[in-house]
């Protein structure tokens, strides 16, 4: 590609991070793995919360907020990888790219929205569990709920206004497998500062930052009234109830140490990281939250048993039927 400024940007090149083509096709069946077990996870819980009426409680309800975002999150990014494998075809126009970066930087801000509501709900249950069912009322959970929907929205806007306005690039070819709106302002070739503070301000002291204090907050009280329990039992019982919650805001923010951690000139190893985040996280979440969890353990058991029993009966009737 020529180093001439693009001034008409109507379409990028997704390169792809790996430029080894003997990797590609293991690349891709990865991402096909990571995605389809993604897919399974969440469904399940999706499925699991709907159908057993043990599970409608806030702390699920927020959890199916959190399978959803993790299934459009996923999609979002990791859709061009197959269509590039399928087709070959890897341009993405203009609209498309900036659509991907809108969602993408959306959802992301929604996750750690979610799982801060998730903690002020394992805060309410512990610390102030007689009034759990007054505090957490659904029209208040919903409300949370719309809050941090609406609020990830508008965080998202300031940063894709500007990103709309930049019309000079050095280079249309980004060696990714999504766009991103870092990967966009390196291309970029006017001044960038005023989207640099901004992504700052948002990114990193908004959608992260505040999240992490709030839920720190939360975690300190909850830790505080745990050890104020006498009994052995009535404190491992109340960590239990905020253990799954606990792991999984633990794996998000570790993955985001991490990905910071990562020198950036080794630029290739970051990118790879940061989609290893993109495609890991989700994939876990619904398995940290049903490995330990007895309410989804027994809501599984229960499911299947009333499936084999339907089963069961049609392999009977059906039997008796035709005899
Ligand atoms: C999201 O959470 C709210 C509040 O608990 C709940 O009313 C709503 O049904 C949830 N949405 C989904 C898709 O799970």
């Amino acid at each position: 590609m020529t180093m001439a400024n693009i001034t008409m940007v109507t379409y990028f090149i997704l390169k792809g991070i790996l430029d080894i083509p003997e990797l590609q096709v293991l690349f891709f069946l990865l991402v096909l793995l990571t995605y389809l077990i993604t897919l399974g996870g969440n469904t399940t819980i999706l499925l699991l919360v709907w159908l057993d009426s043990h599970l409608h409680t806030p702390m699920y309800f927020f959890l199916c907020n959190l399978s959803v975002l993790n299934l459009c999150s996923t999609t979002v990014t990791l859709h061009k990888v197959f269509v590039m494998f399928v087709t070959g075809d890897n341009v993405v126009y203009y609209t498309d790219c900036m659509a991907q970066v809108f969602l993408f930087s959306w959802f992301s801000s929604n996750e750690f929205l979610l799982l801060t509501a998730m903690s002020y709900d394992r805060y309410v249950a512990i610390c102030r569990s007689l009034h759990y069912s007054n505090l957490m009322k659904s029209r208040v959970c919903a409300a949370l709920a719309i809050f941090c929907w609406s609020f990830g929205l508008l965080q998202t806007l300031p940063v894709m206004a500007i990103l709309w306005q930049v019309s000079c690039y050095t280079s249309n070819i980004i060696k990714h497998v999504f766009c991103d709106t870092v990967l966009l302002m390196n291309l970029s070739c006017s001044d960038t500062s005023t989207l640099e503070l901004l992504i700052l301000i948002e990114g990193a002291l908004l959608s992260t930052f505040t999240p992490f204090l709030l839920t720190f907050i939360s975690y300190y009280f909850i830790i505080t009234t745990i050890m104020r329990i006498k009994s052995s039992t009535g404190r491992s019982k109340a960590f239990y109830t905020c253990s799954s919650h606990l792991a999984v805001v633990t794996l998000l923010y570790a993955s985001i140490v991490c990905q910071y951690l990562i020198p950036s000139n080794t630029f290739k190893s970051k990118k790879l990281f940061s989609l290893l985040n993109t495609a890991l996280v989700p994939m876990l979440n619904p398995f940290i939250y049903s490995l330990k969890n007895k309410d989804v353990k027994s809501a599984v058991q229960r499911k299947l048993k009333s499936f084999t029993i339907i089963i069961g009966r049609e392999v009977i009737f059906g039997v008796v039927g035709r005899t």
